[in-house]
């Protein structure tokens, strides 16, 4: 079929259902939709198709389409379809329930298709979506997965499931067949994959699938930088077997212009540069009770001023109430009392927080977003990984970068932090001159982040390609 330059080329993005997925990928949808001759459709579940609306600019000329699907088929309650609603014991049914959008999505596709069958088309889905790829295949279409995290991350988390079960070393680590110097503890890997198998385990079965998958993808968009993963693209490239690997990054979310009438910003604002620690744990995750009033402690023995997004702890609701309990008695009010520290309840303004220059360091769970939002920023990060893949992306900024100090390694119990640790790390990273030096190459990172990004970077450029690719292989 001949195609001119002019011919629109239809792009279909289609998310997980997560904060951090869907941030990603409608910023990878409308950047392509500001390519010329690029129309783009974001699809997903009604009430994810609302949050997407709320995360693109309102400017955005991406599409958003609705597939059917009903919660409580699945035994999600009503309205509930995303992780950001729902309790950890439902993110299996969650996982699951999205193979029931097959039919829909086959039937969306092939649609699109014949209505103009001349227009190329393509399909960029979560790998927690691994049936996109059939769907693709069947009809002859490009896919390709979009990883939200970084490509070191992904690369590990696909060696830990492509090589399960791995060999053990003798001091009782975990060994990466192709990286034998990479060692993990078991605290660093999912229960998941120490304890599970997919006979008797249904989100181990899920996750098989997916990897099964993964490789019958045309290619991997990836949300980095080549020139800040160097080596994490290679590993991914291998782990993959040498698929194609496009690193488009970073995405992230344009702030809006910081407005001192904005309380947290405000509070900043009142702060001197470089003087004031973030904490989140990003949209999902927690830590226990009894880490809660650790850190608290820590933190009010620093002396440091902080900004602290705080959640119930792990085993109650994550968007639930909460009790002046799970802190230190007057915790909260003595740090308002001494204009020390600011606690959010509920969601913060986490892109104009890190991008205000009062903002010194960002104590966090190391979710790939908000990795890229902090380098980007030129803001040092303090490592407290929590699960999936945050372990890898700390450590290898740890490791290779230096521009991550880690106050937790592992999971759950294992990693025991306690006050005394989190006043040490808080007050070399705030006040010392390690500090100083994660915060000069924090800037360095980011200058490296914003130029691949930049007019000509090699970022813009895997995208031309992936785009071009793309396009080609339509036929
Ligand atoms: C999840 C996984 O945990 C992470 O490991 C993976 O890399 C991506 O998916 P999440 O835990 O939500 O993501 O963390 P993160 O990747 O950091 O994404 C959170 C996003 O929500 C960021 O863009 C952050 O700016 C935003 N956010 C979070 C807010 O804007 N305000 C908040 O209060 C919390």
């Amino acid at each position: 079929m001949k195609k001119t330059t002019t011919t629109t080329k239809r792009v279909l993005l289609f998310p997980f259902m997560a904060q951090g997925h869907l941030i990603p990928f409608s910023q990878l949808a409308h950047l392509i939709s500001l390519r010329n001759n690029h129309s783009v459709t974001l699809v997903n579940t009604h009430s994810n198709i609302l949050t997407l609306r709320s995360i693109l600019p309102s400017s955005s000329t991406v599409r958003l389409s609705s597939l059917p699907f009903n919660p409580s088929d699945h035994g999600l309650p009503p309205g509930h379809e995303s992780t950001d609603s729902l309790p950890f014991h439902l993110f299996t049914p969650l996982f699951l329930s999205t193979e029931s959008l097959r039919p829909a999505f086959t039937r969306f596709v092939s649609d699109a298709l014949s209505s103009d069958p001349t227009s190329p088309l393509s399909i960029i889905a979560d790998p927690f979506l691994g049936w996109t790829v059939d769907v693709a295949k069947d009809l002859g279409v490009f896919h390709a997965f979009f990883l939200t995290s970084g490509a070191w991350g992904s690369a590990v988390f696909l060696s830990l499931w492509t090589h399960h079960p791995l060999p053990w070393s003798d001091s009782g680590d975990l060994v990466l067949p192709n990286r034998p110097n990479v060692r993990l503890h078991r605290s660093q890997v999912t229960p998941l994959l120490l304890d599970g198998d997919a006979d008797n385990n249904p989100e181990f079965a899920f996750f098989h699938r997916q990897i099964a998958q993964f490789c019958k993808s045309d290619g991997l968009i990836v949300n980095t930088a080549e020139g800040f993963e160097r080596s994490g693209v290679e590993f991914l490239k291998e782990e993959s077997g040498g698929m194609p690997v496009w690193a488009v990054g970073p995405l992230l979310r344009v702030p809006s212009t910081p407005s001192s009438d904005d309380t947290h910003i405000g509070w900043l604002a009142g702060h001197p540069p470089a003087s004031v620690l973030y904490v989140s744990f990003g949209s999902m995750n927690t830590i226990s009770a009894s880490q809660m009033v650790e850190l608290a402690m820590g933190l009010e023995a620093s002396g440091t001023a902080f900004m602290w997004v705080i959640r119930p702890p792990s085993g109650f609701d994550f968007k639930g109430g909460f009790r002046e309990e799970w802190l230190p008695e007057g915790f909260e009010e003595r740090m308002r009392e001494q204009n020390r520290g600011v606690l959010i309840h509920g969601w913060a303004p986490q892109m104009e927080i890190l991008s205000h220059g009062s903002t010194g360091a960002f104590l966090s769970h190391c979710g790939w977003n908000s990795v890229l939002e902090s380098l980007c920023n030129g803001v040092p990060i303090i490592g407290w990984p929590i699960a999936g893949e945050q372990f890898y992306n700390s450590m290898m900024m740890v490791e290779e970068i230096g521009v991550c100090v880690e106050i937790a390694r592992g999971n759950g119990n294992e990693s025991v932090v306690c006050r005394e640790d989190v006043e040490r790390i808080v007050r070399s990273v705030m006040m010392g001159g390690e500090g100083e030096e994660m915060r000069r190459k924090a800037r360095e990172v980011g200058e490296v982040l914003r130029a691949a990004v930049g007019e000509g970077g090699a970022s813009v450029r895997a995208m031309d390609d992936f785009l071009h690719t793309a396009a080609l292989s339509f036929v």
